[in-house]
C-alpha cells in the first residue's frame, strides 16, 4: 500500500529530529532512507510505525489516515499493520523458529492449521524451513535476522519498515541477505521503507533513495541518478566522492575554474550556470586516470604517490599533486599495487567527469556540470556509462 507523509515534524526537546518532512512512497516501492548518524532516519520510521507522537503533519497508509496532528487521528501501532525489523535480532530465544514466526498470527487469532501453513511458507521464503523446529537461541545472527524478517512477513503487512536490519552481520552475509531482501521485495511487491547509512546497501535495495540531512530530505532520486548526480558537495562526500575542492566564485559561462585553496585550474565540460555561488568541484576516485608518463589534454598534473593500497578487485592510491591538492585515485588492481610510496606519477581527469556542486542543498544553487538529461548517445554516451576499464590507469608494472 502507498504511504504518504506530509509536513511531518518531531522534536525531542529542542532537537528537531524530523523537520517538515514530506515523502510519498508508491504501492510496491522500496524506498531507502540514507543518511548520516543522527539525521533522523529512525525517528521518521518510528513515526510511521506509530511509536512516536509527532508534533505536526500527517501520515496515510493505503489512503487511510493513521496520523494527523490537526484532526487528532493517531492509530495505535498494532492497528497500522506495519511489519518492523530492527538492527537487533528481536527473536524470542525461548521459542522455536516456527513459534517465533507464528506468534503474530496467533495474536490475530488465525486458525491453528492456517498458522502453521503460513509460517512454513514464510520460512520457505527466507530459506529457513529446514530449521523450523530448532530453538531460536541456537541460530546464528544471520539466521535470527531471517526469523525476524519471516515473522514480519507472515502477518502480510501493508508496509515493511526495516531499520538497519543487516548492520550487525558480517560483510559477506550482509551482501547475501541484501540480494535476498531485494528478491523478496520484488517477488512479493512489498512496499518498504529501509533505513541504512551504507550506500552500497542503498544502491542495491532501493527503487528510490531519499537522502536525509538534519531531519529533512535533501535529495530524492533513483539509485543511478543519486550516484551520478548528487545534489550537493556534502551529499557527494557522503556518497564516497573523495575528491572535493572548493572553487572561487566562478564567472557565469566559465569552463576553467580556479580552486579556492590551491593555485590550480580545473576544466569542466559544461559552462557554469549563472548564479553559481559557493561551490565545489567533485570527482570520483574511479574517474582519475593514473599514468607514469606525462599525459596530454586538460586536467593533467604531475604528482607523487603518498600511499597505495590493494583492495582486491581494485586498488586505491593517494597522490599529492605538485600544485598542492591531494587526489584519491581508484585504479585497476595491478596498477596502484605496482606503485610505491614517493613514485612520480601523472593524473588526468576528463572534464566530463568533473561536477560542479553547491556546498549544500538549498545553498546558492550550482547546476551540475553534466546534467544527466544532457547526455546524448552521439557524444559517445555518458561518461559514467563507460566501463571501468576505460578509466583504468595505464601505468606500467615497472613503475
Ligand atoms: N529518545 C530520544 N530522546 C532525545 N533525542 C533523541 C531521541 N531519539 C533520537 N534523538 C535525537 O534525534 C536525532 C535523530 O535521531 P535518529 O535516531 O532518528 O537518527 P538516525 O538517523 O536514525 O541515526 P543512526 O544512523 O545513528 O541510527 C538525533 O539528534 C538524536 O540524538
Ligand atoms: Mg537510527
Amino acid at each position: 500500500m502507498d504511504v504518504k507523509i506530509k509536513d511531518l515534524s518531531l522534536a525531542y526537546g529542542d532537537v528537531a529530529a524530523v523537520d517538515h518532512l514530506s515523502l510519498d512512497i508508491a504501492d510496491g516501492e522500496s524506498l531507502v532512507l540514507l543518511g548520516q548518524s543522527g539525521c533522523g532516519k529512525t525517528s521518521t520510521m518510528r513515526c510511521v510505525a506509530g511509536l512516536e507522537d509527532p508534533d505536526a503533519g500527517s501520515i496515510t497508509i493505503g489512503g487511510r489516515p493513521v496520523f494527523d496532528a490537526d484532526s487528532g487521528v493517531d492509530v495505535a501501532p498494532n492497528k497500522r499493520n506495519v511489519g518492523l525489523v530492527f538492527q537487533s535480532y528481536a527473536v524470542w530465544p525461548h521459542m522455536t523458529v516456527i513459534e517465533n514466526v507464528s506468534f503474530p498470527l496467533k495474536m490475530k487469532r488465525r486458525a491453528r492449521k492456517e498458522i502453521r501453513t503460513r509460517a512454513l511458507e514464510t520460512l520457505e521464503l527466507v530459506g529457513l524451513a529446514h530449521l523450523a523446529d530448532k530453538g531460536a537461541s541456537l541460530l546464528s545472527g544471520g539466521q535470527m535476522q531471517r526469523v525476524a524478517l519471516a515473522r514480519s512477513l507472515a502477518m502480510e503487512p501493508n508496509v515493511m519498515l526495516l531499520d538497519e536490519p543487516l548492520s550487525n552481520l558480517d560483510a559477506r552475509l550482509r551482501e547475501d541477505l541484501r540480494v535476498e531482501l531485494r528478491r523478496l521485495q520484488l517477488e512479493l511487491g512489498l512496499t518498504s521503507i529501509y533505513v541504512t547509512h551504507d550506500q552500497g546497501e542503498a544502491l542495491a535495495l532501493a527503487d528510490r533513495i531519499a537522502i536525509m540531512q538534519d531531519g529533512r530530505i535533501a535529495q530524492l532520486a533513483t539509485p543511478v541518478d543519486t550516484y551520478r548526480s548528487p545534489a550537493s558537495a556534502s551529499i557527494a562526500q557522503f556518497l564516497g566522492v573523495a575528491n572535493i575542492f572548493r572553487i572561487a566564485a566562478p564567472e557565469p559561462g566559465a569552463r576553467r575554474l580556479r580552486l579556492a585553496d590551491h593555485d590550480l585550474e580545473v576544466v569542466v565540460d559544461a559552462p557554469v550556470a549563472a548564479g553559481t555561488g559557493e561551490a565545489s568541484v567533485c570527482v570520483r576516485p574511479e574517474h582519475v586516470r593514473l599514468t607514469t608518463e606525462p599525459a596530454a589534454g586538460p586536467n593533467t598534473w604531475p604528482g607523487t604517490v603518498l600511499v597505495s593500497v590493494f583492495q582486491g578487485s581494485f586498488a586505491r592510491a593517494t597522490v599529492a599533486l605538485d600544485a598542492g591538492p591531494t587526489l584519491e585515485v581508484q585504479t585497476a588492481e595491478d596498477v596502484a599495487t605496482a606503485l610505491r610510496q614517493h613514485d612520480r606519477v601523472h593524473v588526468g581527469i576528463d572534464p566530463r567527469d568533473v561536477q560542479v556542486l553547491p556546498q549544500e542543498v538549498g545553498g546558492a544553487g550550482a547546476a551540475p556540470a553534466r546534467p544527466v538529461a544532457a547526455d546524448t548517445p552521439d557524444d559517445g554516451g555518458p561518461a559514467h556509462d563507460r566501463p571501468m576499464a576505460a578509466h583504468a590507469a595505464t601505468a606500467s608494472r615497472e613503475a
